[in-house]
């Protein structure tokens, strides 16, 4: 089947603390490295996405808000932004989007606001990843209305394990009602550690589940304290420490996910 010439991919897990945003970033740049270009569209109030590509959040800026509320003012060229790294660019986040699920209660499409904002850059990049809060909300709703495909991280840790059944339902729940054309690309373990029983254990079961292991990617994010320290210094970890594991085991991300594609 012929590629549609630009992917736009969700990273989607209910769960916080799973990797999400880590993936967003990290899957994004690696992807720059492999000689793609990439927007990140961070729909996380939380604006981790934004502040992890060394963007700070200001309170005037113009962000997502703008173009999915009705009271944003701000055009789609104001809230998009470069990154230090050519190929990679934002459209950044900001506290006022979790102000959007009450604003939007009664507004016509507000499923669809993300989707036909981000319209006019489709066919501009060649992948356009979306970051989500770690809640079924309106937000991530928009992002999955939005979206072709999701990647869905999932921590080696039995809870996370556990959870990934309200999210398949909730994404067959999309699938029936609002996107059939959403599908799940992948399943990729993260933080992952070989020393541990839990983990080791986790990943075996997510081997075997008949649910997950058509979807398994073979690529698996260990643990690694560099992808925590070069989000903290707002760089991807492949282009912070090049050797470290986080860069290796993103970059292998990166080459299967073109293969999935
Ligand atoms: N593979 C990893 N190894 C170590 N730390 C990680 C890894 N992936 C993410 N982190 C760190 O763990 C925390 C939670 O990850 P994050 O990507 O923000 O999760 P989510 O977006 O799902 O809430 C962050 O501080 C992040 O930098
Ligand atoms: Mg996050």
């Amino acid at each position: 089947m012929a590629k549609k010439p630009t992917r736009i991919v969700a990273v989607a897990n209910e769960k916080g603390g799973v990797g999400k945003t880590a993936m967003v970033i990290n899957l994004g740049a690696a992807l720059v490295k492999e000689g793609k270009t990439v927007l990140i569209v961070d729909m996380d109030p939380q604006h981790n996405a934004t502040s992890g590509l060394g963007i700070e959040v200001a309170d005037e800026m113009a962000s997502v808000y703008d173009l999915i509320s009705d009271e944003g003012e701000a055009s789609i060229a104001d809230a998009l932004f470069s990154t230090k790294w050519p190929g990679l660019d934002v459209i950044a986040s900001h506290p006022d989007l979790a102000g959007t699920e009450v604003e939007l209660v009664d507004a016509e499409g507000r499923e669809d606001r993300l989707k036909n904002a981000i319209q006019p850059l489709v066919g501009k990049y060649d992948v356009i990843i979306l970051d989500t809060p770690p809640s079924l909300s309106l937000l991530t709703i928009n992002v999955f209305s939005c979206a072709d495909e999701v990647l869905v991280p999932c921590q080696t840790q039995p809870y996370s394990f556990n959870a990934l059944t309200g999210l398949f339902d909730t994404i067959g729940e999309v699938q029936a009602e609002i996107n059939p054309a959403l599908d799940i690309t992948g399943l990729i373990p993260t933080f992952f550690d070989r020393r541990l029983r839990v983990c080791r254990d986790i990943l075996e079961r997510l081997k075997t589940d008949e649910r997950y292991k058509g979807l398994l990617f073979n690529t698996i994010i260990r643990s690694n304290i560099t992808i925590a320290a070069s989000a903290e210094a707002g760089k991807p970890v492949v282009f912070y420490r090049t050797s470290s594991f986080g860069a290796k085991d993103y970059t292998g991300l990166a080459r299967e996910f073109l293969m999935a594609g």
